[in-house]
C-alpha cells in the first residue's frame, strides 16, 4: 500500500516493493487475456525510455518497434517536453473546456490549422483517439441536422477498420464484439476496404481500389443518400493490414461524398504526425476531408490529447445559427499541460525534420523488409514512411492468412520478444518505430524478424498448406 503520510519523494520509490506482483494484482491490463499475462508472454512493467529503447523493471532493454502503440513518434525520454509541461502545470494547468480556453490550446489550434491541408481550421480538442472519433461523428450528425437534413444520421465505415473502443467509436470498428456489447449505434454499415493483396472483388492493382470506392457510392445509394451523414476511413489502413490505396480511391471518395451531400471523415489517429512519411497521410491524395481526427503522435504520448479538426465550411453553420452550440463537452479538452506537450513535440518535429526522416528511413526499412519475402510465411511486404508490415500466409498461391491465434504466430511473438523487440504480430507483423530510428537499428529489427521467422517456420510446419 502507498504510504500517504510519507513525503512525496519517498512515496515514489515503488521499486522497493515487488512492482511486478503489484501490477499483476492491481492493474487491469487493457486487452490481454489472463493466460497471456500469467502463463505465456508475462507482463512487463516498464520504467524508463530513451529514443527507441525501453527498459523494464528487471533492467532488460527492448527495442520499441511499434512506438508504444503508434504513439511515441518523437521517441522516448524527451526531457524538453517534460520540462515544458512542468512549467505550464505550475503556471496554469486547467480551465473549463465548456466555456473557456487557454494560451497553449490556442497556440496548438493555430499550429494545427497551419499543418493540416486546405481550410481545416477549427479544432475541437479531446483526450485521445476514441474521443476524437466520437466528436467527429457527432459533429457530422449535428451539422447535417443544422443544415436542414435531420434524417442524415447514418455512418458508413469500412470492414476491418478500427476507430476506437468507446461505444460510438466501437460501433464503427469492424471487429466490434456483439456478444458483450451489442446492440451498437444504429445506422452504421461497413463497406469493403481498398485491399489489392486480397481484394473482396477478386481484382488486382488499382482496379481493386476503384471497385472499393464504387462500393461506397453503392452503399450511399442503397441506404438512401438523404439518410447518410458521413463516411469514415483511415487514409492508409492500420487494423485492416496497412493497405496504401491509389490516388484514385481517395479522389473518388471525395467526389462521391460531395455529390451526395455526405461529410468525409479521415481518421489520422495513427496515420498522422509523420508516420507515413508526410505530416498527414491524406496529403498524398491531394484532397481535403471535411473532418479529420488525430491523437497519438500529436503529443508523441507525452500527454493524453486528441483533436478533431473541421473545415471552415463545416464550422460556418455555427456562425450562421449563432445561438446553437455543439451538443458535446469533454472536460479535459484543450488541457493546457497536454497542449504544451503537443506544441513542444511539434517543435521537435520541425527542428529534427522527423517527417522527412520518416519518408527517407521508411524507404530504407521497406527495402530491407523486401528481403524477407524469401520466407515461406511472408506473402506480402507493404508500407509507406516508417510504417510497414509483413503479411503472413499459409500458401503464397492462395494468400490464405495465418490465423492470429495460431501456434506459429504465438511462437513468433515469443522469439521476437526474447530477442528484445516489441511489436504487434497478429495476421501481420508491424514495423512502426519512433521516427528517430537509425539505419543500424532498422537492420537490427529486420534481423530479429528474419531469425524469429526461421525458428517459427521450422517448428511449425503445420501452419503451411502442403
Ligand atoms: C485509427 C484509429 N482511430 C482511433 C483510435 C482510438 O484511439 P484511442 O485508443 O486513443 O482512443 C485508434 C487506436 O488505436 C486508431 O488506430
Amino acid at each position: 500500500m502507498v504510504d500517504l503520510k510519507s513525503p512525496p519523494a519517498e512515496r515514489l520509490g515503488v521499486s522497493q516493493r515487488d512492482v511486478h506482483q503489484d501490477a499483476m494484482d492491481h492493474v487491469w491490463i487493457h486487452s490481454q487475456p489472463w493466460a497471456e499475462l500469467a502463463e505465456r508472454q508475462g507482463l512487463h512493467v516498464f520504467e524508463r525510455g530513451e529514443g527507441t529503447t525501453l527498459w523494464d523493471s528487471n533492467g532488460k532493454a527492448y527495442f520499441d518497434g511499434i512506438s508504444g502503440l503508434w504513439v511515441v513518434n518523437a521517441g522516448h525520454g524527451r526531457a524538453e517536453i517534460g520540462e515544458a509541461m512542468g512549467k505550464q502545470a505550475s503556471k496554469l494547468a486547467y480551465v473549463s473546456a465548456a466555456s473557456f480556453t487557454n494560451g497553449p490550446a490556442t497556440e496548438l489550434a493555430h499550429t494545427l490549422s497551419e499543418l493540416t491541408p486546405g481550410d481545416l481550421n477549427r479544432v475541437y480538442f479531446s483526450s485521445g483517439g476514441s474521443e476524437a472519433v466520437e466528436t467527429a461523428i457527432k459533429i457530422a450528425k449535428q451539422v447535417q441536422a443544422m443544415r436542414g437534413f435531420p434524417r442524415r444520421y447514418k455512418v458508413i465505415a469500412r470492414r476491418g477498420s478500427y476507430h476506437g473502443m468507446t461505444h460510438g467509436a466501437m460501433s464503427l470498428t469492424a471487429q466490434r464484439n456483439e456478444t458483450y456489447f451489442g446492440p451498437f449505434m444504429y445506422g452504421v454499415s461497413h463497406v469493403p476496404h481498398p485491399n489489392r493483396y486480397r481484394s473482396d472483388f477478386g481484382l488486382e492493382g488499382e482496379a481493386a481500389d476503384i471497385m472499393a470506392a464504387k462500393y461506397v457510392e453503392q452503399e450511399i445509394e442503397n441506404q438512401g443518400p438523404e439518410t447518410v451523414a458521413c463516411v469514415i476511413g483511415e487514409p492508409i489502413s492500420s487494423a485492416a493490414g496497412l493497405h496504401v490505396p491509389s490516388l484514385a480511391y481517395w479522389q473518388m471518395l471525395r467526389d462521391i461524398c460531395d455529390r451526395h451531400g455526405v461529410l468525409l471523415i479521415c481518421d489520422e489517429v495513427i496515420n498522422g504526425f509523420g508516420r507515413t512519411g508526410t505530416m498527414f497521410a491524406i496529403e498524398k491524395y491531394g484532397i481535403v476531408p471535411d473532418i479529420m481526427t488525430m491523437a497519438k503522435g500529436l503529443s508523441s504520448g507525452y500527454a493524453p490529447i486528441g483533436a478533431t479538426v473541421v473545415r471552415d465550411s463545416v464550422y460556418d453553420i455555427f456562425k450562421e445559427q449563432k445561438d446553437v452550440s455543439m451538443g458535446h463537452l469533454l472536460t479535459f479538452g484543450g488541457h493546457a499541460v497536454a497542449s504544451v506537450a503537443a506544441i513542444t513535440n511539434l517543435q521537435i518535429f520541425a527542428r529534427e525534420r522527423l517527417v522527412e526522416r520518416s519518408a527517407e528511413l521508411g524507404a530504407y526499412l521497406l527495402g530491407q523488409l523486401e528481403q524477407l519475402r524469401a520466407h515461406r510465411s511472408v506473402g506480402d511486404v507493404r508500407g509507406v514512411g516508417l510504417y510497414a508490415v509483413l503479411d503472413f500466409v499459409s500458401s503464397k498461391e492462395t494468400r490464405k492468412p495465418i490465423a492470429k491465434d495460431s501456434e506459429f504466430i504465438r511462437r513468433l511473438n515469443q522469439e521476437i520478444s526474447d530477442r528484445g523487440l516489441l511489436t504487434r504480430v497478429w495476421g501481420v507483423m508491424h514495423f512502426a518505430p519512433p521516427l528517430v530510428v537509425t539505419r543500424e537499428e532498422i537492420d537490427r529489427i529486420v534481423t530479429i524478424a528474419d531469425e524469429s521467422l526461421t525458428v517459427a517456420e521450422r517448428e511449425h510446419p503445420e501452419a503451411f498448406d502442403a
